[in-house]
């Protein structure tokens, strides 16, 4: 019998079209309907691509403000999830909190499973995910929640919801940066998952949640946590070639490396290494970014590999302030906005997410009492 073609980790497989984003690994480029995702950073607003992912079109300045009301209003979170949040164990990943927050927020929608519900239920995520992002920071290092404040945009309350303080202009620019970059990359792990679950008819939420746990892993979102635990490791940037073959030798992932579609490196990643750069420039860590550099300088000499966007992520989200374990509830708050739209394009034309398996397990055999 001729052996069936097994496609591995689905390496290479159309699962269907998307009008959402383009990667495109050939001209190293990512659009996003249309727009490349490097020009929206230098133009536009984290909350103007949450615009056009979900509706197709950058928003009109009318658009805009209406949507920039509607996301300030929508920040604050009851008292009942405030009292969760504090609940859960300082010991469990900002993840599971994140997971958990999302469950909770689904079970106090009552709004029905239809198109216009979705585009509201997919704002109030992400109006409150950062929020209870803030929250969990905050209480992982004792500190009491603070209030969001209508005054500032998306990015800068953030950062006041976190730190009691917005940093330079620069800084938050970067943030948003980061954001934007985040947002969107068509049929990756985590935004197949919630494809797949949102296949079956259930609801947005359960989707949302499904993402989650599959961005956690260290060869998706997590990545961004490992890569910075990686620098903490490495004492200067001369110690980076030993570090490096002593991993490669151990067979370790170097993570932050390397990706499934992009094999001459990630589109994304020139314009977050300028931001972090930037970042760095201000906060004075020479040694960080000579560490990161060299780092990468030599995985490219030894297995010919690219960073990939979690690389410069890592150091930039630590310079900014942030605890390691908080850098993928932050990839969370921006990945909302394409969770959110491929559940909705999934939805326009379903059709249930089922594929096959060889089976290679014991041929047939007979029950005995
Ligand atoms: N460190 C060491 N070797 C690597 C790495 C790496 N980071 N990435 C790939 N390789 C090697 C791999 O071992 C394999 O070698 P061989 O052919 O000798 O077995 C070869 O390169 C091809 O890699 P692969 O594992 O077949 O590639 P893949 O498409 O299955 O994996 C990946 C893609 C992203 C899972 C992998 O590159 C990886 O594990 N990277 C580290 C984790 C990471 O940074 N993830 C973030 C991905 S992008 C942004 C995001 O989603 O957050």
């Amino acid at each position: 019998d001729e052996e069936p073609e097994v496609h591995k980790g689905l390496a290479g497989v159309l699962a269907d079209t998307t009008s959402i984003s383009k990667v495109d690994a050939e001209t190293n480029s990512l659009l996003y309907r249309g727009y490349p995702v490097q020009d929206l950073c230098a133009h536009r607003t984290f909350l103007d691509v949450a615009h056009l992912l979900w509706s197709g079109d950058l928003p009109t300045p009318s658009e805009q403000q209406a949507l920039s009301e509607r996301e300030k209003a929508l920040r604050p979170i009851d008292r009942s999830l405030q009292t969760l949040l504090m609940q859960m164990p300082t010991t469990c990943h900002p993840m599971d909190t994140l997971r958990t927050a999302v469950s909770w927020l689904g079970s106090e929608d009552v709004q029905e499973d239809d198109p216009q519900a979705n585009a509201s239920k997919s704002l109030r995520l992400l109006a409150a995910l950062p929020t209870v992002v803030a929250i969990d920071q905050r209480r992982r290092r004792g500190l009491d929640p603070i209030a969001p404040d209508p005054s500032l945009d998306y990015s800068a309350n953030f950062f006041h919801m976190t730190f009691g303080s917005v940093p330079e202009p620069e800084v938050v620019r970067a943030f948003e940066v980061s954001m934007i970059l985040y947002a969107e990359h068509s049929f990756n792990a985590s935004t197949f998952t919630a494809r797949v679950v949102t296949s079956t008819l259930s609801d947005l939420y359960s989707a949302v949640v499904a993402g989650i746990g599959a961005l956690k892993g260290p060869l998706h979102g997590g990545a961004n946590e490992a890569v910075m635990h990686m620098l903490s490791e490495i004492d200067g940037p001369e110690e980076a070639e030993a570090w490096l073959s002593e991993a490669l030798a151990a067979k370790k992932k170097i993570m932050g490396f390397g990706h499934r579609v992009y094999k001459r490196g990630d589109s994304r990643v020139p314009t977050l290494q300028a931001s972090l750069e930037e970042v760095a420039a201000l906060r004075g860590a020479d040694d960080l970014l000579a560490t990161h550099a060299a780092l990468a300088a030599a995985m490219f000499r030894e297995k010919g590999l690219h960073p990939n966007l979690d690389y410069p992520a890592g150091p930039l989200y630590h310079l900014m302030g942030f605890d390691i374990p908080m850098f993928t509830p932050l990839f969370v708050m921006s990945r909302i906005t394409g969770w959110t739209a491929h559940i909705s394009e999934q939805l326009a034309a379903n059709s249930l997410i089922r594929p096959l398996a060889a089976y290679q397990g014991t041929g047939w055999r007979q029950v005995t009492a």
